[in-house]
């Protein structure tokens, strides 16, 4: 085993082992903006990433995907049902993003968690080369930072959370808090989406666990140093700019235009089937202007693409059926043979079909409840080199933060999602490149790659100069 000087662990390594109809099996990049941001970052570097291949009991031998150095780390069925689906997403998901859903508290489901974190931080440490830098990502692993640094003090160990924080009040109704909070007090630097979220955090730490802060620093009593801060995460802005100007994609985009019977504008939503995403809101406005007469289904046509997403867990079930429900209700009101109104997808598609569906829209509809940033939003703006194209998009979004000339909405709020969604529909030109070519500044300038040296530089630089500030 070759160890690294750049380890990376998350949850999910950037690809996903899926099994086909015939039980043969076939590698998918992976759902979600975890992987859409650190793969473009770690691909061909020398750096190892440590991660979940996805099924049950899938025990394969570390493998080199796309220049990039993974190693699998296996689940059983219990680790899936109480580590996976049951703490992370029936505990965590909902809390941090603000009760959308009820979470569920077990303590069965806790233990899990332990369990697996400890692998994953056992992993690391073997890993790891002495000195080297371990990156642990996201709300899943939140006690590996504590955990490998009791294995390997020698490590610098960064953790970054790519989902919100939640206020104080909220995080308080775990049981678990204070071993959620020492768990990444492991790490050097604790980064998240937004200045608040660092806030929380640190003021949690002062009140919970009874640490000494300053600003955005905590003072362990043993002489180490925690920082906790900022730092807004975004994309390959370039790499899909490059994909979105290929020839192959324009030609896909006009075929899809056309196969939606060329409507005047195309509207599209593309999510994760998960109910922080406000699918369902957008939808009811969107059919709602239909039954008002705004536009009909030569003027306008929704296209939702929904990535399939923790199918097992009982509320991301319940969800399905209900779109499943309204968009086949909206379809049946409002389309006519050969042009529904909705166009619903329930799949994943590879990186060059999402580019030709950004190219395809006139109107981007990101509205979750809540969002850590909402990637969607800025692969969007991405791919508009021409300057023109609408984005609506929901204040609860950290993406709202930085994307200030999209057509901000209140996704509770379905009469104000209307009144933007006409808004975007009917803008004129001009209206439409100035908001846009704002974005695209914001966008192209804070990249991904910005981004990940930010956060490896001020890794690097924990506990070197604030000594003296005690
Ligand atoms: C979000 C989370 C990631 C997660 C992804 C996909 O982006 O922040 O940690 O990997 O969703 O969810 P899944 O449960 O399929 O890994």
């Amino acid at each position: 085993d070759v160890s690294h000087h750049l380890v990376i662990v998350a949850n999910r390594l950037p690809v996903d082992r899926v099994e086909l109809a015939d039980g043969s099996h076939t590698w998918r990049t992976s759902p979600g903006g975890l992987v859409t941001a650190i793969e473009p970052v770690m691909r061909h570097g020398d750096g190892v990433w440590i991660g979940w291949p996805g099924g049950v009991d899938v025990d394969v031998e570390p493998f080199t995907d796309n220049d990039m150095d993974l190693v699998p780390i296996s689940m059983s069925a219990e680790d899936i049902e109480g580590f996976y689906e049951g703490f992370s997403n029936g505990t965590l998901w909902p809390i941090y993003h603000d009760l959308v859903a009820k979470p569920e508290f077990h303590r069965e489901w806790w233990d899990s968690y332990v369990a697996v974190n400890q692998r994953f931080a056992e992993k690391a440490a073997e890993a790891a080369d002495e000195g080297a830098t371990v990156w642990v990502h996201d709300y899943q692993l939140q006690l590996v930072p504590q955990m490998l640094r009791t294995l390997r003090p020698d490590l610098r160990i960064g953790f970054y959370l790519h989902i919100p924080f939640p206020p104080a009040e909220l995080f308080q109704q775990l049981p678990w808090r204070r071993q959620i909070l020492e768990g990444l007090l492991g790490a050097d630097l604790v980064g998240f989406q937004l200045p608040g979220a660092a806030q929380n955090f640190i003021r949690l730490v002062r009140q919970r666990v009874g640490h000494k802060t300053h600003r955005d620093l905590v003072y362990l009593p043993d002489g180490r140093t925690v920082r906790a801060a900022a730092f807004p995460i975004s994309i390959d802005a370039a790499g899909l700019e490059e994909l979105a100007r290929s020839e192959s994609v324009a030609a896909r985009a006009a075929e899809i235009r056309e196969a939606l019977g060329n409507p005047r504008r195309v509207f599209l939503g593309i999510d994760r089937l998960d109910y922080t995403k406000g699918i369902y809101a957008r939808l009811r406005a969107f059919g709602e202007l239909l039954e008002e007469g705004h536009f009909d289904v030569e003027d306008a046509v929704f296209v939702q693409v929904a990535v399939p997403s923790r199918e097992q867990v009982e509320q991301y079930r319940l969800l399905r059926d209900e779109i499943d429900r309204l968009v086949g209700r909206i379809n049946g009101d409002h389309g006519r043979i050969g042009s529904p109104a909705i166009s619903y997808l329930h799949s994943s598609y590879p990186r060059e079909e999402m580019a030709a569906l950004y190219r395809a829209a006139d109107v981007m509809v990101v509205t979750p409840y809540r969002d850590g940033m909402n990637l969607v939003a800025k692969e969007y703006v991405a791919c508009r080199y021409e300057g023109d194209g609408a984005l609506v998009l929901s204040e609860f979004a950290g993406a709202a933060e930085e994307l200030r000339q999209a057509w901000l909405v209140n996704p509770y709020d379905i009469n104000g999602m209307k009144s933007a969604l006409l808004e975007a529909y009917g803008a004129d030109e001009r209206e439409r490149t100035r908001r846009m070519r704002a974005m695209r500044r914001q966008v192209t300038q804070h990249d991904v790659k910005a981004w990940a040296e930010s956060f490896m530089t001020e890794l690097a630089d924990v506990g070197t100069h604030e000594k003296d500030v005690r």
